[in-house]
């Protein structure tokens, strides 16, 4: 930012901001950090859009569907602007995340309603920008990727009272799989550097978070700068993050199968902070397809892998993303997909149609796969994993697993919080036990989340899964 740029910017006093965030955990760990960044010039958090002086759309490029309802809810704030306006009241839109990235000025030309459209990495400089759209009466749109990481600007975390938190570790990525985005949004592979995370981590268990989930488009692949400036790999991180006082759980996601290290499987079984679930996204069952989306791994591969972290760490829980209908898939690429899935057994898993994303190899492909097709396997599928994640929740029944309490739930009197594979779990319990990791008795299973009841609140620290601190 230029410094004259940067001293003339007015405080938004008085002013009220409303974030909405579609799509990924990191999209929920920047919108966190817009709030953070605004409020620090002056902005309020506003629950309500029709209070709102800025309105900021945190969007999602990754799918067709996630993208277009970036339009349809910009057809809804045009009539929210419409109405302020008639009340006297200026209302600033702005674009941000991955669609802001991919689209650029066309947003503008097609929603002419907004005023600013700013990228990933720029997200810091937003209040700034708001700023000088206000000035120039005319839309601002930062698409850059700058040399100068956003994360040494952007304010210390302050939010209080979250005791399960998202930390960017990595950001972009050098894959470049056929169908995939996200190498051409959110640029090549970054990872922060050692000291700053660990500050950041200390920043949020401060302020009361207990887990930490570690986050990076393609994680397990972090080499951040380390403390003598050496390179340091994921495994080391998590090492350097279990030693924070506070600091009770870590997850971390997404990991490329390609990444896994022996260090990263060996601490699934050694580092007892470390949740026994792993995200690991596999996209499909037969080597012809895994080699036309250049995933660079082979089924083999993947069932390897999975071997040697069951040998690490026999209970950790498996999830992942398929994509079906790849162009050119055949039945019986289908069929493999399914053959993986039934030969692993998820605890829970992502499954989605195809859908052609503009720019990327895959999408000019001739073989694509009939919209009919699609749906009628990622139905198979899906009820293929519904049955499995069933069957994982119900074999957690009489078991006794530590929970860490997130937030109350919907009914009066109950905590909802997360076992240490993931799975959400409802207990009867008053609000003064959120942010505290309790021992609760599992008495049913749904296909989605678990109910328990809390064992003593008194006593905490059980180690009924073996390895998993609380
Ligand atoms: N079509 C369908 N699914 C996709 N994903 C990424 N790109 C596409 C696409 N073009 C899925 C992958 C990825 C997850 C985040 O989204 O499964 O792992
Ligand atoms: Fe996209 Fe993941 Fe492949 Fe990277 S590794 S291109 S983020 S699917």
């Amino acid at each position: 930012m230029p410094p004259d740029r940067k001293s003339t910017l007015k405080m938004a006093t008085g002013k009220k901001v409303f974030i909405k965030t579609f799509g990924c955990q990191m999209n929920v760990y920047d919108s966190q950090r817009i709030g953070e960044a605004l409020a620090q010039a002056g902005y309020a958090a506003s629950e309500a859009m029709a209070d709102a002086d800025l309105i900021v759309l945190n969007t999602c490029h990754i799918r067709e569907k996630a993208a277009e309802k970036v339009y349809s809810d910009l057809g809804r704030i045009r009539q929210v602007k419409a109405r302020r306006r008639h009340e006297g009241k200026a209302t600033m839109i702005a674009v941000a995340g991955c669609v802001a990235q991919a689209e650029g000025p066309e947003i503008v030309r097609r929603a002419p309603l907004v005023d600013i459209v700013v990228g990933p990495q720029s997200y810091h400089r937003l209040a700034e920008l708001v700023a000088r759209a206000d000035v120039d009466r005319a839309p601002v749109v930062e698409t850059a990727f700058p040399l100068a990481s956003k994360f040494a600007s952007l304010p210390p975390r302050t939010e209080l009272g979250r005791p399960a938190a998202f930390l960017t570790v990595q950001e972009g990525c050098d894959k470049f799989c056929t169908f995939c985005v996200v190498p051409y949004t959110r640029g090549a592979e970054y990872s922060r550097p050692v000291a700053e995370i660990e500050a950041e981590a200390r920043q949020l268990a401060d302020n009361g978070a207990r887990e930490l989930t570690l986050l990076g488009q393609n994680v397990n692949a972090y080499a951040g700068m380390g403390p003598g400036g050496e390179r340091c790999s994921l495994p080391e991180l998590l090492r350097g993050l279990a030693r924070i006082e506070g600091i009770e759980r870590l997850r971390y996601t997404t990991s490329h199968p390609g990444d896994m290290s022996d260090d990263l499987i060996r601490a699934h079984g050694a580092l007892a902070k470390l949740m026994p679930h792993l995200h690991l996204p596999f996209q499909a069952g037969s080597d012809r397809m895994l080699a036309a989306m250049q995933r660079k791994h082979t089924v083999a591969d993947y069932l390897g892998l999975v071997d040697r972290l069951r040998a690490a760490r026999p209970d950790i829980a498996l999830s992942t993303d398929i994509i079906v209908g790849f162009p050119g898939e055949t039945e019986a690429d289908f069929a493999a997909t399914l053959a993986l899935t039934e030969r692993v057994g998820f605890a829970q898993a992502y499954s989605f149609k195809y859908s052609p994303r503009p720019g990327t190899p895959a999408s000019l492909l001739r073989q694509q796969v009939a919209e009919a097709e699609k749906n009628r396997r990622l139905q198979r599928l899906q009820a293929l994993l519904g049955r499995q994640q069933t069957s994982f929740n119900s074999a957690c029944v009489g078991r006794v697993l530590p929970v860490l309490f997130e937030r109350g739930g919907q009914r009066g009197g109950q905590i909802i919080g997360r076992s240490p594979y993931l799975q959400a779990v409802h207990a009867q319990g008053h609000a003064d036990l959120i942010g505290r990791c309790l021992d609760v008795e599992i008495v049913a299973a749904g296909p989605n989340s678990l109910t328990g009841s809390i064992l003593d609140p008194g006593a905490c620290g059980n180690d009924a899964v073996s390895g998993a601190l609380c």
